[in-house]
C-alpha cells in the first residue's frame, strides 16, 4: 500500500534496473522516499534519479560516489541489490574475477566510500542481498577464492554470497558503536534477469521456469532498509518472514578477519 512515511529520506539502490533492485525502487518510492537508482547505464528508470555505476570497476565506483555526494547531502540507506553471474570468467580492474567483483568487492568499496554520509544520517541502513538461509547454511567461503582466477560463475556467485554474509557480520562487529545498522536479507524468489543469454541451455530453462513462479515485488528489501524493529539486529540475515538467522560458520570471527584483511589488501591496490 502506498504511503508517504519515507518522505524526506534518501536511498541509493544498486541493480535498480531489474530484479531485487527494481523491486526495492518500487517499494521505497511507493512510500515517498527519494530513490537514486544505480546501474551501468545510469538510466533513471522507475527511480527518482539515476546514477552510472559499474561495480566491476573501482574507478567507476569512486566516480559514482563523487557524483552522488555532489548532489546529495543526505543518505538514509544503501541497498546493495545488484548481482551478476558471468558464465565466461574474466578478470576485472580490481584484479579479481568479475562475478566476485560485482557481487562482493564492488559493494564493499561502494559501502566504504559512502560510509561518512551514512554515519551523518540520523539512523541509516546498509541492506545487502544474500540468499536462502537453507542454502547459506551449507556455504562457506575461503578468502583465497577472491584471487583465484579464472572462477566458474555459479561457484563464484555462491562464494560471493557467503562473503556478503561474512562481511555484513564483520562490518557490524567493527562498527558496533555506529548508528548505521547493516543487514543481509534473503529476498525470496524474485523475477530476475540473472540467467543471461550466455548461460547454458539447462540454466536458461530453469531460469525461465523460476521466473514464472517468482514475484515481481520484494517487500523484505524495503523492510531491511527501513524497519526500526531491526535496529538492534546489525550483522544478521533477515528472511521475508522477518526471521533473524545465525550461521555459525559464517559468523566465525577469525574467518571474518581473514576476509576483511584480504578485502582491504585488494581495495588498497586500486
Ligand atoms: N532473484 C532472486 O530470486 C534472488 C534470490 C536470491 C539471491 N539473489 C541474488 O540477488 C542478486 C541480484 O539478483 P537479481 O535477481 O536482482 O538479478 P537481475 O534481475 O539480473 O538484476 C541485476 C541488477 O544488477 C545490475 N548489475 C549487473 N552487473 C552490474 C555491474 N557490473 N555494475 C552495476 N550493476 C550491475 C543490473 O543492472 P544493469 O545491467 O542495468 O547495469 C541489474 O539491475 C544476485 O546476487 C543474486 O544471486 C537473487
Amino acid at each position: 500500500m502506498a504511503t508517504n512515511d519515507l518522505a524526506g529520506r534518501t536511498f541509493l539502490v544498486t541493480g535498480a534496473t531489474s530484479g531485487i533492485g527494481l523491486a526495492a525502487v518500487h517499494g521505497l518510492t511507493a512510500r515517498g522516499a527519494e530513490v537514486i537508482g544505480a546501474s551501468r547505464s545510469g538510466a533513471k528508470g522507475d527511480a527518482t534519479s539515476g546514477l552510472a555505476l559499474d561495480l566491476s570497476d573501482p574507478a567507476s565506483i569512486r566516480r559514482a560516489v563523487t557524483d552522488f555526494a555532489a548532489s546529495h547531502a543526505r543518505l538514509d540507506g544503501l541497498i546493495n541489490a545488484a548481482g551478476a553471474v558471468y558464465w565466461k570468467p574474466a578478470t576485472t580492474a580490481f584484479g579479481v574475477d568479475r562475478t566476485w567483483a560485482v557481487n562482493y568487492l564492488g559493494h564493499v568499496l561502494l559501502t566504504r566510500e559512502l560510509w561518512p554520509l551514512l554515519e551523518a544520517a540520523p539512523r541509516a541502513r546498509v541492506a545487502t542481498v544474500a540468499g536462502n538461509p537453507r542454502f547459506l547454511r551449507s556455504l562457506t567461503c575461503d578468502p583465497a577464492a577472491l584471487t583465484t582466477t579464472p572462477r566458474d560463475g555459479l561457484r563464484a556467485s555462491g562464494e560471493a554470497m557467503a562473503a556478503r554474509v561474512i562481511w555484513t557480520h564483520t562490518l557490524a562487529r567493527k562498527k558496533r558503536d555506529s548508528r548505521v545498522t547493516v543487514l543481509a536479507f534473503h529476498p525470496g524468489l524474485v523475477r530476475s534477469n540473472l540467467v543471461s543469454s550466455e548461460a547454458p541451455l539447462f540454466w536458461r530453462l530453469l531460469g525461465g521456469a523460476m521466473n514464472s513462479w517468482a514475484s515481481s515485488t520484494c517487500e523484505i528489501a524495503t523492510t531491511a532498509a527501513v524497519d526500526p524493529a531491526l535496529d538492534d539486529e546489525s550483522g544478521r540475515l533477515i528472511d521475508p518472514a522477518l526471521k533473524v538467522h545465525h550461521f555459525a560458520q559464517l559468523e566465525d570471527a577469525a574467518l571474518g578477519e581473514r576476509l576483511w584483511t584480504e578485502t582491504e589488501r585488494l581495495l588498497a591496490r586500486g
